[in-house]
């Protein structure tokens, strides 16, 4: 196992940004930046045995920083949507800033994902690399002194771990995911339409139209093109006379997953790329699961100089539900003041032949 850190480039700026190589026994690697706290790189074996990276990207810094696919990013200090841009802590009110009609999507155009986070921990032992953020009090419209770290780590059985730890001074929301888009046949290879992929959630949250803010409902899966629950190829209802996904332009919903306990990590999802034979596996300790096929993907020019199209990647963002700061119905994201934030979600790759 070893870690390896290289330039990635200088930001607008004019700060270095750096890169991360994390490579295990078995040859297997990911890369990650400082920029965005991104994963950059994920190169897995196919059945043949070769290296496929399989998350889109760019090259340099420069993609990360101007981009607007949040491609691999850690998204903070809330992931996902909020109605009208307004959230209530302790009875005061807080406006972020609407960038997504009159709602709030990612936390607004200041997002984590284009700051450089510092390096915390590089751990050559535990293959690891940890990066940290400070966001302060008032930060997108937040309240609270905000510290998080983040931490990438590759084992030797390929898996891909994400830990998120976090405190804040005051009562706030943190609701963090990762952004990454995965093509399991190469970051390169187009449509995702044929991929197999299973959700274990026998329900969703439906959006009220397409400003996608959950209606509040948990609407079973049951004789739906939701019903991912043993699995199916993506494309097989994706584009189905069904007005949650019309309304989308395809998958981009909220899956309650099963089996939900604070702390508690299981198998959430499960998906296959059908040419290389590479599988993945993602388990994480938090209630959601916002499934997007990459339906607003439109000539982003990606790794290699490689040109992403709708649906060429899929993301698997674990999370507190959408617009939960404002829904009580919804297991709630705020962090109390003093309290540690703690989750974490992993990925975890092989190959069926
Ligand atoms: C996803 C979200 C999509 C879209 C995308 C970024 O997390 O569910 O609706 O906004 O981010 O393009």
């Amino acid at each position: 196992m070893s870690v390896y850190k290289r330039s990635f480039g200088l930001t607008a700026a004019g700060e270095s940004a750096h890169i991360y190589r994390l490579e295990n026994r078995n040859g297997s690697y990911i890369e990650v930046t400082d920029l965005g706290a991104s994963l950059v790189t994920v190169a897995m074996p196919d059945r043949d045995g070769k290296l496929t990276d399989v998350v889109l990207g760019y090259d340099q810094a420069e993609g990360y920083e101007r981009g607007d696919a949040y491609f691999g990013a850690v998204i903070g200090r809330n992931c996902n949507r909020i109605e009208r841009a307004r959230i209530q802590i302790n009875g005061r009110t807080y406006q972020l800033t609407a960038n997504d009609g009159e709602n709030n999507l990612h936390s607004g155009p200041d997002g984590y994902e284009r700051r450089l986070w510092g390096e915390q921990e590089v751990d050559q032992q535990r293959n690891s690399v940890t990066f940290a953020l400070s966001s302060p009090d008032g930060d997108q419209g937040f309240p609270g002194d905000l510290r998080i770290m983040v931490r990438y780590r590759l084992s030797d059985d390929d898996e891909v771990s994400i830990h998120y730890m976090g405190s804040s001074d005051a009562d706030t929301v943190v609701n963090l995911t990762n952004h990454s888009y995965f093509n399991l046949d190469g970051q390169d290879q187009g449509s995702i339409c044929d991929h197999w992929v299973a959700i274990n959630a026998r329900a969703f949250t439906p959006v009220r139209d397409s400003g996608a803010i959950p209606t509040g409902e948990i609407l079973s899966v049951g004789d739906t093109p939701m019903d991912l629950v043993k699995g199916r190829r993506v494309g097989m209802e994706i584009d189905a006379d069904y007005d949650q996904l019309k309304c989308m332009g395809g998958y981009d919903h909220n899956f309650v997953c099963e089996g939900y306990r604070k702390g508690r990590t299981r198998v959430v999802a499960r998906a296959r790329g059908p040419r290389s034979g590479i599988t993945m596996e993602v388990a994480t300790d938090l209630p959601g699961l916002q499934f997007y096929t990459g339906n607003f993907l439109d000539g982003q020019v990606g790794k290699g100089g490689h040109i992403y199209h709708r649906r060429d990647g899929f993301c698997m963002e674990t999370q507190y539900f959408p617009n939960s700061v404002n829904d009580e119905g919804f297991e709630t994201p705020v962090l109390s003041a003093g309290k540690t934030y703690r989750t974490m979600t992993s990925y975890r790759f092989g190959v069926e032949r």
